[in-house]
């Protein structure tokens, strides 16, 4: 357990985060008035370590949508953003110049969950390492766990599409997923499998260092932003994430399945190319 803790914290050092808090058990969680700066040193740990736990993440006001830009943006004050935000710290201690395939090897033929066990192929993500901006997804499917690359499939097709009809290419961004196995049969991450993974994405997204975070779907907003609320309502609206910005909308899958709601996808590529400057 000792070995345990301790290369866990070594891990979390790594990434620049180096205050925890201990919750005695029995105590109660954090009130939703915590200071944000008390939060925002604090840090998600892995839920095989019951006596440290994550603070709760404070309520986020949801605010109207706006539809030119600048976009007004709503500060996030969930655990992943602020393990990004601590490496803007001046006390942070930051490995500058960390780059994908720096991450890539550390990642190796990662066993570091069960997800391991069912996979083909870790889908580490895909496209330019200077993009301006990123796409964030759920995890590989089965092409994906094929093919070894985010997004093959039929939602990346429409993804593509999107994309396209926004006047970039593929390879202009980068795109990746909340986790880099497939999960059984498509299934949702679980929050362990979560917490295990997505340090790697947020080093990625620190390595890139875009202008826009693009959330496609529940379970990135969820992870990225420490939103709960329907994806449905709160698309279209950007955030404050990490020192850059953060835009939900819903997967592409959604749209798949509901081809009517491709007008909303069209609509927050829409924002995207606005807030890029690309028009
Ligand atoms: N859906 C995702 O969320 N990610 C992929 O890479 C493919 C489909």
């Amino acid at each position: 357990m000792r070995q345990q803790l301790s290369d866990w914290l070594e891990f979390y050092r790594e990434l620049g985060i180096e205050e925890f808090y201990r919750r005695e058990p029995g105590s109660s969680a954090i009130p939703a008035t915590t200071d944000a700066a008390k939060a925002t040193k604090a840090s998600p740990p892995p839920a095989t370590l019951p006596q440290v736990k994550q603070p709760e993440r404070p309520a986020v006001t949801p605010m109207p949508r706006e539809s030119s830009p600048p976009p007004k943006s709503v500060p996030v004050p969930g655990p992943a953003a602020q393990s990004l935000s601590l490496f803007e710290a001046p006390a942070a201690p930051r490995r500058e110049h960390e780059t994908l395939e720096e991450i890539q090897s550390d990642l190796g033929d990662c066993h570091r969950c069960r997800l391991a066990q069912g996979r083909k192929t870790i889908v580490f993500g895909q496209g330019n390492p200077h993009a301006e901006l990123i796409f964030v997804g759920e995890g590989p499917g089965a092409d994906e766990d094929d093919q070894g690359l985010p997004f093959v499939g039929r939602a990346g097709q429409l993804l593509n599409k999107m994309i396209q009809l926004a006047g970039m290419k593929r390879e202009d961004v980068y795109i990746c997923n909340i986790v880099k196995c497939r999960p059984p049969g498509n299934r949702v991450p679980e929050k362990d499998e979560i917490d295990t993974c997505s340090p790697f994405l947020y080093r990625q997204i620190r390595a890139i260092q875009p202008r826009l975070v693009c959330c496609l779907g529940a379970p990135a907003v969820r992870t990225l932003l420490g939103i709960k609320e329907g994806i449905t309502k709160i698309r279209g609206t950007f955030y404050d994430f990490a020192g850059t910005k953060a835009l939900a909308t819903v997967h592409p899958a959604y749209v798949l399945r509901n081809p009517r709601e491709e007008t909303i996808l069209r609509e927050d590529f829409e924002k995207i190319v606005e807030f890029l400057g690309r028009k």
